[in-house]
C-alpha cells in the first residue's frame, strides 16, 4: 500500500489522472473500472483536458462502472451514466458500445446483476480500478455489514450513504433507495487499484480503513490486503495520519506507507 499525500488535491488529481493515462498509452486494449461521485471529478476532468491538448486517444478503451441507482435510467440526470457522459466520456472518443454500466431500469434488476457479473467476468482482471470511499467506509456501494458480497449485486442504500448523496437531488424523497454494484471480487482482482479522497470530512474513514483493522464493517480496509494499491489523499483527508504530537511516522514506515509530496509528474506521465 502507498499512500500519497499532496498539498492540494490539483496534484492528486493530475497525479491520477497520469496514471490512468499510462495504462490508456500502454496497453492494447485496457480495461478501466470507474467511479462517480465527487473524488473522481477532478481526475475526469485532468483526463478530458490532457486528451483535447494531446489528442490520445480512447478508442481501444473499455470501461466498467462500479455501479448504478436502480430505478434511474441513462438519460435521468442524477444516474451515474448521465454522470460519466458529462464528466467524461461525452469529452473523450471512447466507443459507446465499450462503455459498461449496469442498466438502473432493468426489467429485473437481480438478472441485471447476473448479466453485468458475466461481463466482467468475460473482460477478465480490470487493469486499474478507480475508487472512491463512503464516508462509512463503502467502496462501490458495497456496504458495511456481516458479509460482504463478492459479485455483483443489489443493494439496499444505508441511510447514512442516502444522507450523504441527497446532496445530488432536489428533494430528500428522490433519493433512490437501492442500486446495483459491482462486488468487491473484481475490485481485489484488478491488476491496480487506486482509491482518491479529498477534504476534512473523509479523514476519520481514511484513518479507519488504512491503519485500522481489516473488517466487513469497513470494506474499504479490505484493500489494505491489495498487492497494489494506492491512495491518493489531500492532506486534509490525511490530516488524521499525521499526528505532529507523536512519534507516529514510524507506524507509517511500519505500515509502508510513504508520503511523498509534490511529486514528479513527468515521471509518473512516461
Ligand atoms: C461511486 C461509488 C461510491 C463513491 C463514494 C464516495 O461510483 O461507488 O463508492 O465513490 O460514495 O462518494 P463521493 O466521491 O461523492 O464522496
Amino acid at each position: 500500500m502507498r499512500i500519497s499525500v499532496f498539498r492540494d488535491s490539483v496534484n492528486a488529481d493530475r497525479v491520477g489522472a497520469s496514471i490512468l493515462l499510462k495504462e490508456i498509452r500502454e496497453k492494447l486494449n485496457p480495461k478501466l473500472g470507474l467511479a462517480t461521485g465527487s473524488s473522481p471529478v477532478g481526475i475526469y476532468r485532468q483526463l478530458a483536458e490532457l486528451y483535447r491538448r494531446n489528442h490520445f486517444s480512447f478508442k481501444h478503451v473499455s470501461s466498467f462502472n462500479l455501479d448504478e441507482y436502480v430505478g434511474l435510467s441513462e438519460d435521468h440526470p442524477q444516474s451515474y451514466a448521465a454522470f460519466m457522459r458529462e464528466h467524461l466520456f461525452q469529452h473523450l472518443d471512447i466507443e459507446p458500445r465499450n462503455i459498461h454500466i449496469p442498466n438502473g431500469i432493468a426489467e429485473s434488476a437481480e438478472e441485471e446483476c447476473i448479466r453485468y457479473e458475466k461481463l466482467l467476468q468475460e473482460a477478465g482482471p480490470l487493469d486499474i480500478q478507480l475508487l472512491g470511499i463512503g464516508l462509512n467506509g463503502h467502496i462501490g456501494f458495497n456496504e458495511p455489514g456481516k458479509n460482504l458480497s463478492s459479485e455483483t449485486h443489489l443493494v439496499t442504500l444505508t441511510e447514512e450513504t442516502r444522507r450523504a448523496n441527497a446532496r445530488w437531488f432536489l428533494l430528500d424523497g428522490q433519493t433512490p433507495r437501492q442500486a446495483i454494484t459491482m462486488g468487491v471480487g473484481p475490485i481485489m482482482k484488478a491488476k491496480k487499484v487506486l482509491l482518491i479522497a479529498q477534504g476534512e470530512e473523509k479523514s476519520s474513514i481514511i484513518q479507519e480503513a488504512f491503519l485500522g483493522p481489516i473488517t466487513t464493517h469497513c470494506p474499504a480496509s479490505l484493500l489494505q490486503l491489495h498487492p497494489n494499491l494506492l491512495v491518493l489523499l489531500d492532506e486534509a483527508a490525511a490530516s488524521r495520519l499525521i499526528d505532529d504530537s507523536q512519534p507516529s511516522f514510524r507506524i507509517y514506515v511500519n505500515k509502508r506507507i510513504d508520503f511523498l509530496y509534490e511529486p514528479d509528474l513527468r515521471e509518473l506521465v512516461q
